[in-house]
């Protein structure tokens, strides 16, 4: 019960990895914001396996593509829990194309979802946070630094997210608050089958796992707890990889 009397707020916590994530914590003790654009049903799932932890649940629809809804969810949280301990941004989105298919569009769409709203969200955030500090975990992914199929617009959205993070980590540190991202191997969520010939890559991946298997969501919340709690208060501003040893340079 690590988090017993902490607040967490997951965002995109409806699916995938961010739904592990939030019951994850919330099994530590934190009352969870759960975060979703359109999956209302899922949400909900989710906000019952966390009252089924004896934990509450705040359901909030807000598409993080729109720095109105971002607010208006901290506003609703501010209401209801009157603070925010933890704050995670797990929601994600892109256009799956190459780049020289890819439209400003989708670009556009990709970076607010992805990146801006981080940025909004975490100045959101920060001020709920009490004056004991608090964390902030940005979810990226190893597409950041590796080139994959169709995955561009992903790949820099995350690779700005992790150089935001450094930037909030240095400069919240005053406040207490450590702010690190979370570069995760391929997960088999909702999310890999947006992407063609996905397939294909995955088994190509799974043939070089130096550990034999995939990367579930339970290894990124393993990482996300330590990062939250207070044996992880020297490690700012990093990007750690939960990806099995997947991308080591190996000879
Ligand atoms: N899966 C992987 O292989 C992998 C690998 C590395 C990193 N990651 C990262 O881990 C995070 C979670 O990935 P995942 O695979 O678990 O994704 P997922 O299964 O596709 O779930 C995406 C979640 O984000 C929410 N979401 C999408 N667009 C949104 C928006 N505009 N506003 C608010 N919520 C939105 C979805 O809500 P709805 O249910 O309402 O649509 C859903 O809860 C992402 O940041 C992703 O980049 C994933």
């Amino acid at each position: 019960m690590r988090f017993a009397g902490k607040v967490a707020c997951v965002t995109g916590s409806s699916r995938g990895i961010g739904h592990r994530l939030a019951v994850r914590f919330a099994e530590e003790g934190a009352d969870v914001v759960v975060n979703y654009v359109r999956n209302g049903e899922a949400a909900r799932k989710t906000a019952a396996e966390i009252e089924a932890a004896g934990r509450r649940a705040l359901v909030v629809r807000a598409n993080m593509a729109d720095e109105t809804k971002i607010k208006e969810m901290f506003n609703q949280i501010k209401t209801v829990f009157g603070r925010v301990d933890i704050f995670i941004h797990g929601a994600a989105s892109g256009r799956n194309r190459s780049t020289m298919e890819l439209d400003t569009k989708g670009w556009d769409w990709t970076l607010s979802v992805n990146t801006r709203a981080f940025l909004i969200a975490v100045q959101q955030a920060v001020r709920l946070m009490p004056e004991e500090g608090g964390s902030v975990i940005a979810l990226s992914s190893f597409g950041a630094d590796y080139v994959f199929p169709y995955y561009a617009s992903v790949g820099a959205s995350k690779a700005a997210l992790e150089s935001l993070v450094r930037y909030f980590a240095v400069e919240l540190a005053e406040r207490k608050i450590n702010v690190n991202a979370i570069a995760a191997g391929a997960v088999y969520t909702d999310a890999l089958k947006h992407f063609p010939e996905m397939e294909q890559t995955i088994k190509h991946l799974k043939a070089k796992m130096p550990s034999g298997r995939m990367v579930n969501a339970d290894d990124v919340a393993n990482l996300a707890l330590f990062l939250c709690s207070k044996e992880a208060e020297m490690i700012r501003g990093q990007t750690i990889r939960v990806d099995g040893g997947v991308t080591l340079p190996l000879v």
